[in-house]
């Protein structure tokens, strides 16, 4: 299904508080919190995250150096067909955003492959990255193994073993917003007008998303409201992509969420890590999520075709449409 651009236009903004869930409470509780924040918004924060800030304020410094390089020297890096340095186009097929971005696969050779286009001491930016990975890894693993509790699912791992595999397609994006020229607040044109980087739901199971002080991110609640998130540097956002929502079959929602272009005076920078499994791994709703009364929503299809799909859409598509299973009635599938 096309999401008219309208529709974006139509949505008001509204402060909602989001979910905060710290992580150092008793785990029972703790995965209770987040199954609710997961059905109920897709989309949580989660503090005593356990990340030191000398790994996030490390990889932040590499990102900012690499951003403040004349334009030059950036596109050397680039252009991001997918992975290295891209500008204002977001993905594959035209969208356009008010920004750049580096976009990196997390394996570590990879990573050393890309440092050296990326920064003139290659090795610090590749260690800075790598130790950045491995630690949103981890904390994206512990948060689906959680996950796994809160849901009684008995195999604790099932979620955390698709993203530790070393085949696994997870990449880390960083962006940048620079103020935008000119911006006039008093000009009547609404700050939907204003896109940093448009609506969509992130493809992956999980996202781990940082920024810098400056706000723009948004997620849409299922009102049709736009819900501002407070920017917080240290510490985590977690966004639910498609593929939990269809190993879940639809319990948990992905989250649409969009970033506003930068009015501020200070550039933004976000760093999401998006937790994916192998390119050829079969997702499709867990035994334990399908039932006579519950049956499955999506047709079986491998992580390396979603992506296809989800490349060959625009921003603000709805791609999870295409492996919707239309069943006339329940009783057909047993
Ligand atoms: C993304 C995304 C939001 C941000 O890269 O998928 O949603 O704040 N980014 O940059
Ligand atoms: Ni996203």
């Amino acid at each position: 299904m096309v999401v008219p651009a309208t529709s974006m236009r139509s949505k008001k903004t509204k402060a909602v508080g989001i979910p905060e869930i710290d992580l150092s409470l008793d785990r029972s509780i703790v995965s209770e919190q987040i199954v609710k924040a997961c059905e109920e918004y897709g989309f949580f924060k989660v503090i005593n995250h356990g990340v030191s800030r000398e790994v996030i304020s490390r990889f932040e410094d590499e990102g900012v150096h690499f951003f403040d390089k004349p334009a030059d020297d950036k596109q050397r890096a680039g252009p991001a067909t997918p992975f290295g340095y891209g500008l204002k186009n977001i993905g594959l097929n035209g969208d356009k955003g008010e920004l750049e971005y580096l976009l990196l696969h997390t394996n570590p050779f990879s990573i050393a492959e890309r440092s050296k286009t990326i920064s003139n001491q290659p090795q610090s930016f590749s260690c800075a990255a790598n130790d950045y990975i491995e630690a949103a890894r981890e904390l994206a693993c512990e948060i689906l193994d959680l996950v796994a509790e809160g849901l009684w699912v008995p195999d604790k791992y099932v979620f955390s073993r698709l993203i530790r595999d070393v085949q696994s397609d997870s990449v880390l994006r960083l962006n940048h917003y620079p103020p935008v020229k000119n911006w006039d607040p008093s000009s009547k044109s609404c700050k939907d007008d204003h896109i940093g980087f448009g609506e969509h739901s992130d493809p992956q199971i999980l996202t781990i998303l940082r920024s810098n002080d400056v706000a723009g991110l948004e997620i849409s609640l299922h009102d049709g409201f736009w819900v501002p998130v407070p920017p917080d540097p240290t510490q985590f956002y977690v966004i639910i992509g498609d593929a939990l929502q269809v190993l879940t079959n639809g319990r948990f929602k992905s989250v649409r969420h969009r970033a506003l272009a930068n009015s501020s005076r200070n550039s933004r920078m976000s760093t999401m890590y998006f937790g994916a499994p192998s390119l050829n791994t079969t997702i499709s709703p867990l035994p334990e999520f399908v039932s006579p009364q519950n049956p499955s929503l999506y047709k079986p299809f491998t992580w390396s075709e979603y992506k296809k799909a989800a490349y060959s859409l625009r921003l603000g598509d709805c791609r999870l449409d295409l492996f919707k299973l239309r069943i006339p009635s329940p009783t057909l599938l047993i």
